[in-house]
């Protein structure tokens, strides 16, 4: 399917085998608590208290009835912080407000869970409320490297956690691994991508170690005590392509790679350019014309929420051009590209065309590659596809 073609929406029981041509809509949940922060996390996360998680899924309450959706959604994503940390009781709690507040979500509902925290109750809990995808942050299944990323588990742990998830046969289970993790060889990558693959989750999202300001990391990046060694990542990017490749995972945008027919719906509809309402602190949306976000602060989102508002910060009114523009550099992260042809259904022919002249340069550099009207990065340009989506900024 192309870059900005309606994804064919499955309708609900009773009417199934229809499709519907309207562009899907999705639900993120942030879940802003974690144990302790990790060394490179930059999410906006806090330490729970009682009183802190309640007040938090009040507020949750709220904001979906300001929202007062009046369509389903396709698809739903917990991410946090750590969804995983609430107490069973809590997850109920959750579940039901996105039930009540709109319906089961069509397609495809994911939960994040970190391995210290997934228990039997709380997955039986989720997959009664109709979760059916898990998304377990691994990182690593090396000692050494969960330790230089500050993580609070072992390796026996994450996999003893993953066989919890598997056991409760949810349709989906991705896993997340980083790379370029400070004193990480090339070897050690193979180890974990071996060790990785051998637990057959359908879905694998690997990330480059990034070191975000404010966090312990960053301090040592600025302090000399790590370094940043670009070959190296190039190399250990490569690895993964191999690697992964060989073991049947097909790579679709620069970090998600997934088993034939498992990508994760609700990126996908993200980085198509549809929308998606956020709820909960430093939540992201993409609705009804308008791109916002959520205060990353509990105390300011629960003000807000309590005088009515929501998506207060960084409100941007969608352009078509602002569209077309992100259009563009999401759809090249992606290993589907952009098809020129399939932005005309949507957008300004001639707009598009300011775009092509760019993404011709692209081609001539080396970076892309074009088959008629459609654009895909090529391995080269997936190396460097941040600076790539940087040139593409401002072009209209
Ligand atoms: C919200 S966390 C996942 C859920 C859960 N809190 C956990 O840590 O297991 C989302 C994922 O983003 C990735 N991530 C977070 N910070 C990162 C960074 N600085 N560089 C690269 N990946 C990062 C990690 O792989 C992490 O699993
Ligand atoms: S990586 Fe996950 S557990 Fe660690 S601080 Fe970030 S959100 Fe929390």
């Amino acid at each position: 399917m192309g870059l900005n073609e309606a994804m064919p929406v499955q309708l609900e029981k009773g009417c199934q085998g229809l499709t519907e041509n309207r562009r899907s809509l999705g639900l993120y949940l942030h879940v802003p608590f974690c144990s302790r922060p990790c060394d490179y996390c930059a999410f906006y996360q806090v330490q729970s208290d009682r009183q802190g998680i309640l007040d938090y899924i009040e507020g949750v309450s709220r904001e979906i009835e300001i929202l007062n959706c009046d369509q389903g959604i396709d698809t739903c994503f917990w991410g946090g912080g750590t969804p995983s940390l609430l107490p069973a009781g809590d997850l109920e709690k959750l579940c039901r407000l996105i039930v009540d507040g709109f319906g089961r979500p069509r397609l495809e509902w994911t939960v994040e869970m970190a391995p210290s925290s997934v228990k039997a109750d709380k997955l039986q809990i989720l997959k009664d409320c109709g979760v059916n995808r898990v998304s377990l942050g691994i990182q690593s299944l090396d000692e050494g490297m969960l330790d230089s990323l500050g993580r609070p588990h072992s390796p026996k742990q994450v996999l003893s956690a993953y066989d919890l998830i598997k056991s409760f046969e949810f349709d989906s289970v991705n896993i997340d691994l980083m790379f370029a993790i400070p004193g990480q060889t090339p070897e050690q990558l193979s180890e974990d991508l071996r060790n990785a693959v051998a637990l057959e989750p359908d879905h694998i999202s690997t990330y480059c170690l990034t070191f975000e300001e404010d966090t312990a990391l960053y301090v040592k990046l600025s302090q000399g005590k790590v370094s940043i060694d670009q070959e190296l990542e190039e190399q250990l990017y490569r690895l993964i392509w191999e690697k992964l490749g060989e073991a049947g995972y097909e790579q679709y945008e620069i970090s998600n790679y997934a088993k034939p027919g498992k990508q994760c719906l609700h990126n996908l509809n993200t980085w198509r350019m549809n929308e998606w309402m956020g709820v909960g602190p430093s939540a992201a949306s993409q609705y009804k014309g308008v791109r916002s976000s959520n205060p990353s602060d509990l105390d300011k989102w629960r003000d807000n929420i309590d005088k009515g508002l929501r998506g207060t910060e960084d409100r941007v009114f969608l352009s078509d051009d602002l569209l077309l523009e992100d259009s563009v550099i999401f759809g090249l992260r992606m290993n589907e590209g952009v098809d020129c042809q399939l932005l005309a259904q949507r957008f300004d022919s001639s707009k598009i065309g300011q775009f092509q002249e760019r993404l011709d340069t692209l081609v001539a550099d080396g970076l892309g590659d074009r088959s008629g009207q459609h654009y895909t990065l090529s391995d080269k340009g997936r190396l460097v596809a941040d600076a790539v989506g940087a040139e593409l900024v401002g072009i209209l």
